[in-house]
């Protein structure tokens, strides 16, 4: 038998959605996290973009990408040209994966395993039969694997547009902001996340 609420209810109805995940022990991330943090933005967005799960402050808020790395996509997405008003904003994974540091104060994040991201998933499912947009963005590995399979590359196929006939939608993957915030050359990784987001959205 499932655990309780591990299955979302048979219904596009995004408020019934986010309710009935607020409750979803469908693995054991619920435990330590503070809540659910369920996608965000309105039914008719054109957009629809999947990271990987949410970070420390996006616990606490209780909404998809509120901290640094949200800030670094809000800019990215003004500058490839994209109205955000037509993005609706999710994760693969709904609850916070974390570690705390040695001195038990900051927790750190734990990239989720795959068998949470396959527990998580028909949430997922739910909100892309909801939303229905024309274009998914996935940000990063958990993301883009989560519905493109295990063998999906980022290094390999950014910046490709992949049909995804099941869902009738045009699927993107990029690298996750997180990563642009890390890199080395911080500068030239986000141009080249710029420049996918713009190649996503059929621009040059
Ligand atoms: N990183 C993610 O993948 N998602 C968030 O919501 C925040 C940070």
């Amino acid at each position: 038998t499932k655990a309780p609420g591990a299955a979302p209810p048979d219904t596009t109805d995004l408020d019934r959605l986010r309710a009935a995940a607020s409750d979803c022990h469908g693995c054991d991330l619920y435990r330590d996290a503070t809540q659910t943090v369920f996608g965000e933005g309105p039914r008719q967005a054109e957009i629809m973009v999947v990271g990987e799960q949410p970070g420390d402050q996006e616990d606490r808020a209780g909404a998809p990408f509120v901290g640094p790395a949200g800030r670094l996509l809000d800019r990215a997405f003004d500058e490839a040209g994209f109205d955000r008003q037509k993005i609706y904003v999710t994760n693969a994974v709904k609850h916070f994966k974390f570690k705390r540091d040695e001195r038990g104060k900051r927790r750190i994040h734990k990239t989720p395993s795959r068998t949470e991201v396959v527990a998580c998933r028909p949430w997922l499912h739910a909100e892309l039969t909801a939303i229905h947009p024309e274009l998914l963005i996935f940000l990063g590995a958990t993301a883009a694997k989560a519905l493109l399979g295990d063998d999906f590359r980022i290094t390999r196929s950014r910046g490709e547009r992949i049909e995804l006939p099941e869902f009738d939608v045009t699927a993107v993957a990029t690298v996750h902001p997180s990563a642009v915030l890390r890199a080395p050359d911080r500068d030239e990784a986000y141009q080249a996340f710029v420049a996918d987001l713009v190649a996503a959205r059929g621009g040059r």
